[in-house]
């Protein structure tokens, strides 16, 4: 417990009965902030220094907005100080009443973070109250004949204070007749009494007159008076007597207005009309006449207004009965009221934090919920749920009060709002109930990444596209609200390094769609993959990768080619040779063919278009292998033409054609006469073919000779004779300078070396050598007389040339033989040695 003394001290009371009470009411008082002032404090007296008390320094004061939260407001806080001050006038009887302990409790209330501190402020009594009678002048009849030792029950006298300062005691002025005592009515109130010590004598003295004082207990003690008048009656008949001195009933406190409570009775022994008995309320408060009815007449009592266990739980009713003789008796009446549960339970939300970010940690407080009921006991036992949502609970923080927390993650996406019924319920018979629906709203967090349809997706485009079309779209997700929930769309990585992937694709950053940068070839890329990224604009950003397959499909987009045999402009140069002794099925030659598409587009098909002799060969389909269908006949030529077309299998197809040269014949020389005069005079173009390689021979000869000059010129300049034996003969009679005076070393940009060798020629033909620097002229090998044994040995007819054709026409790489300067040097050479 804290405690916490104000500068207007416990006084000694406190000391001695707090400790008590405090055992009494643990629970109750606990956690509690306590100060000690007395009532009727001068209005912004200070209470004491709350902020101090509640370890809050001066200088958070304005953002924690210390207040007080109570319904009638006797008390504030200085916003500057933190001082607590006394907001308007207190009396404690007002407050109080006859309360011994007289405690204002009241909550204060700090922002950031939210915190609710209960605080008691015990209010002192201060004698401020005299005793007062309420009548000033009390008339009494007493009969002469009234015995010494009757007694008169007096009017007391009410005094507010409590305590020592309440009412302590009454004194009598000295007289002869009457003596003073003090009685306690059932609800423990003192009463003055008036004893008559002697039997009057109305002869004597009719009247006497006395006064009576009460004193109370403070420091100084006030006092009140009141004057009693005596007058001595004549004759004594029969007081009328009560069937009961107390009576005791017990009203629930829902009674309706006019609920007979009681009836009582008194008799008197007298008759005629000194037994007619009337009564009335003797010594009661106005309290009890608000809510009680007494019939004059009969002595039955009935309720006038709703009762209320609240305002007063018992009640006690001194009743009179008088008869005409002005003879009394008096009874009392205990009535104790019993609570009902008529007071459902109040929940009040003293603040609520929303919107609340989903993200909120279980545990967050949410809002401060406040109970009250006003039944006491079991009635006002106040328990408080949160229905129908688990992700939420409500944890008692002290006495009335309930935090609501989460007690789960929340989900935005799942449920945006929540609306969360807080249910008090107390714990009356049957029990009363009431509820207040908080709307809680739930904020947004980047807590989703973008999230892809499909885990990869992989499409298929033709080639040949236009550049520019769209070829995919992909598409992510994201349940986040506004720029949380925002995709975007990049490439991030491809497998087409080292080419730059912005020249192939491109991705729209808001619609996903993915654009061809340029028209696809499968031929030279069958398949890229791309990894795309999904990124949101939250911060911070959250993102998904997917991977993207392009397939690019085939078109027939490509023409077969032939590469056996050979296509030139001059394709009749090649021929392939077929004993004549050669059986059916004989494997003369292969159609040989590619094709740079794939699939069917590539399935190539080989088929006989044209042919001189139909029948006496056949083609294999797939193969484009050309067989013997049947052995030669003696009519058949020796030289036969075949057109083959090769088609692939597209659609629709592409097809090339070649021409294929099949000559019969068991020996070369056999066919080479037959080549040299091939008439074909209807073929102009292989005519001029063969001038125009023969013009080419020439040319190249008087090349080779302009070279020779040049080197033998340099050669002679540099003096070495022993190298320059070989061209001395046709070439020493001039001198190279002069003859050709602007070469020099370094300025021929080719060095040619010709070397036909007698040995080489069984192996390879390699004739032109082209070395890009200037040999040097020792290197240089010049074998002039295996040069001119070689021509002599063709003009001779020595096989020595049909073998190297032979061997030239099969070892001759096809890809030499495609390109053209390869084909053109081949068939020069060829032309050079026929015409030779
Ligand atoms: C919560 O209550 C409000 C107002 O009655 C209503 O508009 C809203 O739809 C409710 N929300 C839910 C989630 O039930
Ligand atoms: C996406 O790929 C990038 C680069 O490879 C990587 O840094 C990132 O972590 C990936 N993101 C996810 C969500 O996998």
């Amino acid at each position: 417990m804290k405690a916490s003394a104000g500068r207007y001290g416990l006084v000694w009371w406190l000391q001695v009965l707090l400790p008590f009470l405090l055992s009494l009411f643990p629970g109750a008082l606990s956690d509690q902030i306590r100060y000690s002032i007395p009532e009727e404090l001068a209005k912004n007296s200070v209470v004491g220094n709350l902020a101090k008390d509640l370890g809050l320094s001066v200088r958070d004061l304005p953002a924690r907005k210390l207040r007080v939260s109570a319904e009638k407001e006797y008390f504030t806080v200085n916003p500057e100080s933190g001082d607590l001050i006394v907001g308007d006038k207190i009396d404690r009887e007002q407050i109080c009443g006859k309360q011994p302990l007289c405690v204002l409790d009241f909550d204060t209330v700090a922002e950031n973070p939210l915190n609710i501190f209960h605080i008691a402020v015990i209010v002192q009594d201060i004698n401020d109250n005299t005793p007062l009678f309420k009548q000033s002048k009390i008339h009494l009849k007493i009969g002469e004949s009234t015995k010494p030792g009757t007694t008169f029950p007096l009017d007391p006298a009410l005094d507010s204070d409590v305590g020592p300062n309440s009412l302590q005691r009454y004194h009598l002025n000295d007289n002869e007749y009457f003596d003073l005592a003090e009685k306690r009515t059932p609800d423990g109130r003192k009463y003055p009494e008036l004893i008559l010590k002697h039997s009057l004598d109305r002869e004597e003295h009719s009247f006497h007159q006395l006064v009576l004082t009460a004193v109370d207990g403070g420091d100084p003690p006030q006092s009140g008076t009141t004057q009693i008048r005596i007058q001595v009656t004549d004759a004594n008949d029969n007081p009328p007597v009560f069937s009961q001195d107390v009576y005791r009933v017990t009203l629930r406190e829902d009674v309706p207005p006019g609920f007979f409570v009681l009836q009582v009775t008194a008799t008197d022994r007298d008759e005629g009309i000194n037994a007619e008995i009337t009564y009335s309320f003797h010594n009661v408060d106005e309290q009890v006449k608000r809510f009680f009815n007494l019939n004059e007449k009969t002595g039955e009592i009935t309720t006038k207004d709703d009762l209320d266990f609240e305002i007063a739980s018992s009640y006690t009713l001194s009743i009179e009965a008088k008869d005409p003789g002005d003879l009394a008796a008096h009874c009392s009446i205990q009535v104790e009221i019993l609570d009902e549960n008529d007071c459902a339970p109040e929940v009040i939300v003293t603040s609520v934090f929303t919107p609340l970010p989903e993200d909120s940690p279980p545990g967050t407080v949410i809002a401060l919920i406040k109970t009250r009921d006003r039944d006491s006991g079991e009635n006002g036992e106040v328990y408080c749920q949160v229905l129908g949502n688990a992700k939420f609970i409500l944890k008692s923080s002290s006495k009335n009060y309930y935090k609501l927390m989460t007690d789960g993650a929340l989900d935005r996406e799942e449920i945006p709002e929540y609306n969360l019924t807080i249910t008090a319920t107390d714990g009356g018979k049957p029990p009363l109930s009431s509820s207040i629906i908080v709307t809680l709203h739930i904020s947004d967090v980047n807590d989703n990444a973008p999230l892809f349809q499909q885990t990869c997706y992989m499409v298929h485009v033709a080639e040949n596209n236009p550049p520019g079309a769209s070829i995919a779209q992909i598409s992510a997700s994201d349940p986040d609200l506004g720029p949380n929930g925002q995709v975007s769309y990049s490439i991030l990585a491809s497998d087409l390094e080292p080419r730059k992937i912005l020249s192939y694709v491109s991705v729209s950053a808001q619609s996903g769609v993915v654009f061809a940068q340029r028209a696809f070839d499968h031929e030279q890329l069958r398949a890229f993959e791309l990894t795309l990224q999904a990124t949101d604009q939250g911060s911070p950003a959250l993102s998904a990768n997917v991977s993207l397959r392009v397939l690019v499909g085939d078109l027939n987009d490509n023409v077969p080619l032939v590469l056996y045999p050979a296509l030139g402009p001059d394709g009749s140069a090649l021929f392939d040779m077929v004993p004549r002794a050669a059986e059916p099925g004989y494997l003369v030659t292969k159609v040989v063919a590619v094709d740079a598409d794939s699939g069917h587009n590539a399935w190539l098909s080989y088929h006989v278009l044209q042919a001189s002799e139909p029948g006496l060969f056949s083609l294999g389909l797939r193969t484009g292998e050309v067989r013997t269908a049947r052995a030669l006949g003696e009519r058949d030529a020796a030289r036969q033409r075949l057109l083959v077309a090769v088609r692939d299998g597209g659609q629709p197809p592409l097809s090339a054609t070649a021409t294929l040269h099949l000559i019969f014949a068991d020996s070369l020389q056999e066919v080479l006469p037959d080549l040299s005069d091939r008439p074909e005079p209807s073929d102009p173009q292989t005519e001029l073919q063969f001038y125009l390689v023969v013009a080419l021979a020439l040319i190249s000869v008087l090349f080779l000779f302009a070279v020779i000059l040049a080197i033998s010129l340099r050669l002679r300049r540099s003096s070495s004779s022993d190298a320059w034996g070989c061209f001395q003969s046709s070439q020493c009679s001039k001198p190279g300078p002069e003859v050709l005076p602007n070469y020099s070393e370094g300025t021929l940009p080719f060095s040619y070396n010709l070397c036909v060798a007698s040995q080489s020629a069984k192996t390879k033909f390699n004739f032109l050598n082209v070395t890009p620097e200037l040999v040097p002229s020792q290197d240089l090998l010049c074998d002039n007389a295996s040069w001119e044994q070689n021509t002599n040995h063709a003009d001779a007819g020595v096989p020595f040339a049909s073998d190297t054709i032979l061997k030239i026409c099969y070892d001759w790489d096809f890809r030499q033989l495609l390109s053209p300067s390869g084909s053109l040097l081949f068939k020069f050479l060829f032309y050079f040695l026929l015409a030779s």
